[in-house]
């Protein structure tokens, strides 16, 4: 739907995991709508705070000296009540009584399906912003978080390989990534991993000793080897197997949570940025139910839907290039 229309109070809130950038997000929404003589209410909690009503109005100076700051100023949760109709009828009723035309969602893509349910059921206008480290949403190149999440993966990496090569060790090291590979690979290319396992494509263990086998030929003392958390059995699975099949000394590194914080780099600052001045503008154009997202530097409008019935596969010419460097 994209007929013009005239929006004088619009929501914003933040769901799921936190990733670093969304508080840049919240302020280029808050100050692109101040922009364009619109008010702006804040959720707090996501849907869960919309289903229990925990609203107030954000005004410019309400999102000053946060475009820095990791996590979100708006908190986040992953809501149960939403998944019911009951919920999300309350939390309708409560942007009525807020009297909010329209409605913005930072999140990923369990966000999405409770955005659009919203529009579906009760009509009121929605439009998602990518806010996930995954990276994992089809219609957009990168999610607000995703390079911050690489770079703090990558400085621990970069740390452990000090140690790994001092004690000739192999160290695993788990990354976030539940359904996707992109920050296990990112991190493998530029950790120069010798080895990457992501959940888009399960490998014998067996090709991993003969990795292992072929690098020590090669006169390699210590070995990076990367498993994205997703894949089944995870870092353990793996260092397990190493220890048992070559009795190599085997140390396993589980990164978490640590992934998500941390003050947004340039890069997602930039990005957020743009999508929330963008997400704005298409409510104002009419738009509704989609994602804002970019792709080769351009704003993209994908219908919801198409952000989980379609896939963002790695990149294969990236995964072939940590082949061939892990030589
Ligand atoms: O937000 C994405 C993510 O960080 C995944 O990479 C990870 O699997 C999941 O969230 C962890 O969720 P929670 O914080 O609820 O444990």
């Amino acid at each position: 739907m994209t007929t013009p229309t005239t929006i004088k109070r619009i929501a914003v809130l933040t769901s799921g995991g936190d990733a670093p950038g969304m508080n840049a997000a919240i302020r280029a929404v808050v100050r692109t709508a101040t922009y364009h003589g619109i008010e702006v209410v804040g959720v707090r909690r996501g849907f869960q705070g919309l289903h229990q009503g925990d609203l107030r109005l954000l005004g410019p100076r309400d999102v000053a000296n946060i475009i820095q700051r990791g996590g979100t100023m708006l908190l986040t949760a992953r809501s149960h009540t939403w998944r019911t109709p009951e919920g999300r009828a309350a939390g309708a009723q409560h942007l009525r009584e807020w009297n909010v035309d329209a409605l913005v969602v930072i999140g990923g893509d369990g966000s999405f399906h409770g955005a659009h349910y919203l529009q579906q059921e009760h009509g009121i206008p929605v439009i998602g912003l990518p806010g996930t480290i995954d990276n994992d949403l089809y219609g957009t190149d990168h999610t607000i978080g995703y390079f911050t999440a690489v770079e703090t993966a990558l400085d621990a990496v970069d740390k452990l390989r000090d140690t790994a090569a001092s004690h000739e060790r192999i160290f695993v090291i788990e990354v976030m990534g539940r359904h996707a590979g992109h920050i296990a690979l990112d991190v493998a290319v530029a950790g120069g991993a010798e080895e990457v396992f992501l959940p888009e494509d399960e490998k014998s263990l067996s090709d991993l000793m003969q990795v292992i086998h072929d690098s020590q030929a090669r006169g390699k003392a210590s070995s990076i080897i990367i498993v994205a958390e997703g894949y089944p059995g995870g870092g353990q699975g793996i260092a397990d197997a190493i220890t048992r099949d070559t009795g190599i000394d085997t140390r396993l590194t589980v990164l978490g949570h640590i992934q998500r914080g941390g003050s947004p780099v340039s890069s997602d600052r930039v990005l957020a940025s743009r999508l929330g001045e963008g997400a704005v503008e298409a409510l104002i154009a009419g738009k509704s139910n989609i994602m804002v997202g970019r792709t080769g530097g351009g704003l993209t409008y994908v219908p919801f839907e198409e952000t989980w019935t379609k896939r963002k596969d790695v990149s294969r010419a990236l995964y072939r290039c940590a082949k061939v460097l892990s030589i």
